[in-house]
């Protein structure tokens, strides 16, 4: 750990409960890197006091904040400015704090699109159909992203349709509602349910279907290496695991808050999810 002198920039998380989040280690790790005179914190705020401890933390000199569950939709409201991207996802996950201003974005699609991009190099959004299990939050900010990437279609296929009708409808654009996954027209087929996590029922899906060029990407990252996963690579698909989103999101606020743009490697991802099962 660095000494902080009196210039210290400092950043944290704001969630509820935030005990369990690795965003302090991992900013920790890059700060630790690069020598910054800078500090990330975990900030523990409950729901009702969320607008006035992100006041509190621009009167007090802090360089901006990542937001976390229950507070995303909360942060959208409280910014002065919000990304037009977050705008479309509906969600604010980052905070900078510019003269007096709360300027929003979100990462999540970002990091999502980055963490592919690294492990599937030469992959491109434009390939194809991407198809999306799940319809709240993560496949919101996901789909959104690819649809900026320049996906040629995004289908969404949910337990609950409504849901997924309601997300087509208010992201708009080439985005349809199927109840069983195309899975013979997709160019990638992307995990945004908690189902596959540890303690969750596996994610039942036949893979048989996919071409032999389709990546299969899953946003769950406990454990490291999900059953979808290891099926799509027993098929020889190209498998992307869901912890290098969680890496990749957090740079661009790291460089608007330390002036640095970092670098995800096996070493950070060893350091952030050392603890995490493999299987
Ligand atoms: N890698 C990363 O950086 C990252 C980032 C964000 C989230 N995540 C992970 O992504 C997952 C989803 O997060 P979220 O914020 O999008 O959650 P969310 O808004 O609560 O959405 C959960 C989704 O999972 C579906 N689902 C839950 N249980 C199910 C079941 N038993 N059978 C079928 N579908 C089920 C829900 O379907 P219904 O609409 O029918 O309820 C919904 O579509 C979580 O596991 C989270 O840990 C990872």
């Amino acid at each position: 750990m660095a000494i902080l002198t009196g210039k210290a920039r400092l950043a944290g998380i704001l969630g509820w409960p935030v005990a369990h989040s690795r965003s302090p280690r991992l900013h920790g790790l890059w700060l630790q890197r690069h020598g910054i005179d800078g500090a990330y914190v975990p900030l523990p705020v409950a729901p009702g006091a969320f607008p006035e401890a992100v006041r509190g933390l621009m009167a007090a000199g802090f360089q901006g904040a990542n937001v976390t569950i229950p507070h995303k939709e909360a942060a959208f409201a409280l910014c002065d400015e919000v990304a037009p991207t977050a705008r479309r996802m509906g969600a604010v996950n980052t905070l900078v704090f510019r003269e007096g201003r709360i300027l929003g974005s979100n990462t999540d699609g970002f990091g999502f699109l980055e963490n592919i991009r690294q492990q599937v190099p030469g992959w491109q959004a434009s390939a194809g159909t991407a198809v999306l299990l799940g319809a709240g939050g993560s496949a919101r900010a996901i789909a959104v992203a690819l649809l900026e990437a320049g996906a040629p279609e995004v289908v969404l296929v949910n337990r609950t349709r409504a849901r997924a009708e309601t997300l087509a409808r208010e992201i708009g654009g080439p985005v349809t509602v199927a109840t069983a996954p195309p899975l013979a027209r997709a160019a990638l087929l992307v995990n945004t349910t908690s189902l596959g996590m540890q303690g969750q029922p596996p994610l039942e899906v036949d893979l048989a279907a996919l071409p032999a060029s389709a990546v299969v990407a899953d946003i769950v990252y406990v454990p490291l290496e999900t059953p979808l996963l290891a099926a799509a690579r027993a098929r020889g698909l190209r498998a992307v695991g869901g912890l290098g989103m969680l890496l990749h999101q957090a740079r661009p606020g790291f460089r608007h808050w330390f002036g640095v743009d970092p670098v995800v490697d096996a070493e950070l991802e060893a350091f952030v999810g050392g603890d995490i099962p493999r299987s």
